[in-house]
């Protein structure tokens, strides 16, 4: 099996924040696990560096687009490694490899008779790189995402037959229900498509800044097409010599909502144009707020991951942007609501589970876990919980996932106060039962942070090299017997230090 998983590329107009992050992590906990399942995975994130919305800033700062992208396409790397992304590769839409093959495919759209030259006008935003319909401008014309004013633009470019496809796309909505996640965003699509689509501009001629068209080298194409194209030609280039489009493609993306008309209804009518097979699928997720606004450069109410991974670690960060917001849905973040989070559920729930087990085993047992059967009220707990999350993570639904891992913890930790495993210590007859109990945390531990282990590879990486645990693939509870020599931990999530 193989599992082909994509971030949507960044504008190199700014610096990464947590939105970007967010992106990246959820696409790195399905890669992780899907790693987990013994598949064979390519993860692929990187940075759109083309279009009007690179130039403008670059403008603004008096720097070439180049080296606007040069000094940000680095940043956007550095991102993903600080939040323990697994990326495969890093795309830059700027890379030969990518243009080459982009010239490539926009040439077959052509010469399948998906393109002709005609004139467009309409509302644009050049943060969206994107025009707008009457319908989706505000206060007169202002963008609806970026509260800028819109221009009137007019220009003759090439146009992609986008309205010859309204058929196929219904009928790939109809064939794959699952094509696009959640499905209430799965409907809006379908809506838009229903309502009628119209040509697209394929490219434009003012700006220079772009993929030169190949029948026509004095217009670029549209940062849009290029950007998309990006999933697909990753592949052909990633790997020196080799070209890993057989083995990986389809691809299944991850994006937020902002961006959901071109994934689900310009991209594939495009592919079906250039006569490549359609996405997997996609998961459309909802944004981050901030005291209820979107989380963005422009309105400047952005979170800073270096920072927030410097307080409480790229892992904890992990875990509460899936836990906090549900998945799909829109969700206010807060640094309270880390702060909130970090102590009762990651230090309190499960370190101190952790480090309860580990020396409960110290003590009673010389740090041996005893060969014994777990407890049957314990074992039921556990009963098709991988399959549940395998489940749940096979449709994306990341948040729902964590909260069934999650019942492990508490439940581990009631199984705790309930055994008192410290007063069954001082009877001997109760030795028996005491090894069941600790042979149960043990296992349920290990169960419990194999399961995490794609949400925070890191912590739980620690914890279960402490349990002499080496393999990294999904477990199944009571599959491994007692005997392992446990190791000394440090606290997996130590105290905040308060004074920042
Ligand atoms: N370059 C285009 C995407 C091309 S993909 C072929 C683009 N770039 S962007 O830099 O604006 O990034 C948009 C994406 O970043 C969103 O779709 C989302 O995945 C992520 N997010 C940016 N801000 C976000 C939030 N506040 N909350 C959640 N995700 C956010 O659009």
């Amino acid at each position: 099996m193989a599992f082909y998983v994509t971030t949507p590329i960044y504008y190199v107009n700014g610096e990464p924040h947590l939105g970007h992050a967010y992106s990246t992590i959820a696409a790195d906990i399905l890669a992780r696990h899907h790693r987990q399942r013994g598949e064979d995975v390519f993860f692929l994130t990187g940075t759109d560096e083309f279009g009007e919305p690179v130039a403008q800033q670059a403008e603004r700062e008096g720097v070439t687009p180049r080296e606007l992208g040069d000094r940000l396409a680095p940043r956007f790397k550095e991102m993903a490694a600080k939040v323990n992304a697994s990326n495969d590769f890093f795309i830059r839409t700027t890379d030969e490899g990518h243009q080459r093959r982009v010239q490539e495919v926009v040439q077959r759209v052509y010469d399948n008779g998906h393109v002709y030259e005609g004139m467009y006008e309409g509302w644009y935003c050049p943060r969206c790189a994107d025009f707008k319909t009457e319908a989706e401008i505000e206060d007169g014309n202002r963008c609806p995402i970026h509260k800028i004013e819109l221009t009137r633009e007019k220009e003759k470019n090439w146009f992609f037959r986008l309205s010859a496809f309204q058929e196929e796309l219904e009928k790939l909505y109809a064939e794959r229900p699952s094509f696009v996640e959640p499905g209430f965003r799965r409907n809006e699509a379908l809506a838009f498509v229903r309502q009628g689509l119209q040509d697209v501009s394929l490219s434009r001629r003012r700006l220079k800044w772009g993929v030169p068209v190949p029948w026509d080298t004095d217009q670029v194409i549209y940062v849009w097409f290029d950007a998309l194209l990006n999933y697909y030609t990753a592949l052909s280039y990633a790997r020196d010599g080799e070209d890993l489009t057989p083995l990986f493609w389809p691809a299944f993306h991850i994006l937020a909502k902002d961006i959901l008309k071109f994934h689900a209804v310009y991209w594939p009518a495009f592919l079906m144009a250039a006569g490549i097979e359609v996405p997997k699928g996609m998961f459309i997720h909802g944004f981050l707020l901030m005291e209820g606004h979107k989380m963005s450069k422009s309105l400047g109410n952005v979170l800073d991951p270096d920072q927030v991974i410097e307080m409480f670690g790229a892992d904890a960060l992990r875990y509460y942007c899936f836990r906090e917001v549900s998945f799909g849905r829109d969700g206010q973040i807060s640094p309270q609501g880390f702060e909130a989070r970090y102590e009762t559920e990651l230090a309190n729930e499960y370190g101190n589970l952790a480090n309860r087990s580990l020396s409960m085993i110290g003590r009673y047992r010389d740090g041996v876990v005893p060969s014994a059967d777990p407890e049957a009220e314990l074992a039921s707990a556990f009963e098709g919980v991988v399959e549940r999350v395998r489940g749940l993570l096979d449709e994306s639904e990341l948040t729902h996932a964590l909260d069934e891992i999650w019942k492990l913890v508490r439940r581990l930790n009631q199984y705790v106060e309930e055994t008192a495993p410290w007063k069954l210590a001082k009877d001997e007859t109760d030795s028996e039962r005491l090894d069941s109990v600790l042979y149960g945390l043990a296992e349920g531990l290990r169960v419990t942070t194999l399961l995490l282990h794609a949400y925070m590879p890191d912590t739980t990486g620690r914890l279960l090299d402490a349990l002499a645990e080496p393999d990294r693939g999904l477990p199944e509870f009571g599959s491994r017997g007692g005997g392992q020599i446990l190791a000394e931990l440090d606290p997996l999530f130590p105290k905040l230090q308060k004074a920042q």
